[in-house]
């Protein structure tokens, strides 16, 4: 593997700090209990760190997220790790009926709606709905949906901060997602290449201590791919996987994206259900 993307993700790590270090000081004075709340000091690093990183980031997934989300995302959405609303614009207003933005973070909540107004989706009218809990919560997720599967679920480089997510995305797509419903995923995964691999594995910890938990080392993309239902069967029709075209899967951050059909069970075999 070539130098310089490990001097990137150095560069990159400098960067981040360089932008949230004096921001998130004048949090902890402001609110001094800050430093012994792990997760929230994370959290509102993030938050700086994201306001200067995510509209790059954005951009450069916009031609697979055109692709993947804006003719295909329909009726009620779920956005995993919503963050500032970056993902909203991709969706057709005219087909999407709600968007549920499940955000942990507090402090990205006002730009989200903020945002989510201006692609005419508000709380007022019940056409947007913002979770603060984390996508692992699939009863919370449920239970503010009146227990109504959704019919789009979309990642953007959020499956790489959950926990246990071979067990989550497990639990959403066979919990929350309709029979028939999408995944549409965009995701920074563990390379193909054994070299990159390990040098993912290597910087993950120090990634995760800048980026609020984001491992670099997921195969997220095989997690999803691998998912069996309780009878040992995957729960996908069709898969549609792909990649960036301007990137080298030489790159540390490689990119894997996908749309992941779930099937309609047949009649025999909800006769079956019901009756076992
Ligand atoms: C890299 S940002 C991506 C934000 C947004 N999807 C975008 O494309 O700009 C990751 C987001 O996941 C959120 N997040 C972290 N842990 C999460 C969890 N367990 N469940 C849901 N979201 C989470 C973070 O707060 C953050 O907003």
């Amino acid at each position: 593997m070539k130098l310089s993307p490990t001097l990137n993700l150095f560069n990159q790590l400098f960067m981040a700090f360089q932008i949230a270090f004096w921001p998130t000081l004048i949090s902890i004075w402001r609110s001094p209990l800050l430093l012994f709340q792990p997760q929230k000091l994370s959290q509102t690093y993030m938050a700086h760190v994201w306001l200067n990183f995510g509209n790059g980031a954005d951009e450069g997934g916009r031609p697979t997220k055109e692709r993947l989300i804006t003719p295909h995302a329909t009726g009620v959405v779920l956005d995993l790790g919503a963050g500032y609303g970056h993902t909203i614009k991709y969706v057709d207003r005219s087909k999407v009926t709600k968007y549920v933005a499940v955000e942990p973070n507090l402090r990205m909540h006002n730009i989200l709606r903020a945002t989510a107004a201006t692609f005419g989706f508000t709380e007022a009218d019940k056409t947007l709905l913002i979770l603060s809990c984390g996508a692992e919560d699939t009863s919370v997720i449920l239970s503010a949906l009146n227990n109504t599967q959704v019919d789009t679920i979309i990642s953007v480089l959020t499956f790489c901060s959950i926990s246990e997510p071979q067990e989550t995305i497990a639990k959403l797509v066979l919990d929350v997602l309709k029979p028939g419903g999408q995944l549409t995923y965009y995701e920074h995964v563990l390379s193909s290449l054994k070299d990159v691999a390990w040098w993912q594995h290597f910087w993950a910890p120090l990634w995760a201590v800048g980026f609020d938990g984001c491992r670099m080392d997921r195969p997220t993309h095989l997690y999803i791919e691998e998912i069996t239902d309780r009878n040992g069967k995957s729960p996908w029709k069709d898969r549609l996987i792909c990649g960036r075209d301007d990137e080298p899967e030489e790159d540390l951050f490689w990119h894997r994206a996908g749309r992941c059909t779930r099937s309609v069970p047949t009649f025999a075999q909800l006769e079956f259900l019901l009756t076992s």
